[in-house]
């Protein structure tokens, strides 16, 4: 396994595959890495003949009053993994060799990114995408794996691959989840153990409105109501939102219909903020209960 540090170096070696037509598939992460990431790696292993991991904090995604300072970091384990899981190249860049001081130009969408997490986090998804399509330009990938807890990022970063036309295939992975049912998350680690027992708030929500929507309850403002017991077992966390959305266009819906509803939820605890989320198909629901 090799580690490459340098921007240019990593283009000219992907340059290099390009040439020699071998697929490549890119891991986007900031390190950390647990069970949930290393599972988008075996997608990737399995699709590409060569695995790109890179491992980069991305400080344009972090809103002045987030936890960039906090983001947890194990390098010398990420690499040994990443060695384990037979990735090819762990791409490290640092912050100034990705970013120039007077950088101006950003990855900007105003459509997907304006609700849910676009909401408390404004600045946070210019950063996500600002720093994936450099990814891509640098890596130049066939393919790159994404995980569904962040629903709305691979939302985005689809559309940004159709309006932006990369030549590169998007694919998600799903969400690995701890024994309790807590989403694999690198901020879990920076949850004290109260935070992290009632973490289970966002599973519990989510699991107890999908048996509602499968029991037939279509209203949202109904459903809405699951979640409130939850809650109040969960002094620590602050909802941030619950949100029933189109899971294509991410616009409210007022009623679960034939359409799937991407049911997404974020609660911040004293220790980082967590996301979670579920995609509620009526028609799926029906045709399962007929079998
Ligand atoms: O999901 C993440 O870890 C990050 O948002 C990503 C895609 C690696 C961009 O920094």
């Amino acid at each position: 396994m090799e580690v490459i540090r340098d921007p240019q170096q990593m283009q000219k070696r992907a340059m290099g595959w390009r040439r020699q037509g071998v697929v490549v598939g890119l891991v986007p992460t900031m390190g950390f890495l647990h069970d949930g990431h290393l599972s988008l790696v075996r997608i990737a292993k399995a699709k590409s003949d060569v695995v790109v991991l890179s491992l980069f904090v991305n400080p344009t995604q972090f809103g002045p009053n987030e936890d960039l300072d906090r983001y947890p970091s194990n390098i010398q384990r990420d690499l040994e993994l990443c060695e384990q899981e037979g990735v090819s190249v762990v791409f490290m860049p640092d912050a100034d060799a990705v970013y120039a001081a007077d950088a101006s130009v950003f990855v900007q969408e105003e459509q997907l990114s304006q609700g849910l997490c676009g909401l408390s986090r404004p600045i946070h998804f210019r950063g996500v995408l600002t720093v994936v399509a450099k990814l891509f330009n640098l890596v130049l990938p066939d393919l790159s794996v994404f995980g569904e807890k962040d629903a709305q990022q691979i939302r985005l970063i689809r559309r940004m691959v159709r309006d932006l036309n990369f030549p590169i295939k998007i694919i998600s992975g799903p969400i690995v989840r701890e024994a309790d049912g807590v989403a694999m998350s690198s901020r879990n680690s920076n949850l004290d153990a109260a935070s992290r027992e009632q973490a289970v708030v966002l599973r519990k929500s989510l699991l107890d409105i999908q048996q509602a929507v499968s029991s037939g309850e279509c209203s949202v403002a109904a459903l809405r109501k699951r979640a409130d017991g939850h809650l109040a077992d969960t002094p620590l966390g602050a909802l941030d939102y619950l949100e029933f959305v189109d899971n294509e266009t991410l616009e409210s819906v007022a009623e679960i219909g034939e359409r799937a509803v991407l049911l997404a939820m974020a609660v911040q605890f004293p220790g980082a903020r967590l996301i979670d989320n579920i995609v509620l198909e009526r028609g799926a629901q029906a045709a399962l209960q007929a079998k």
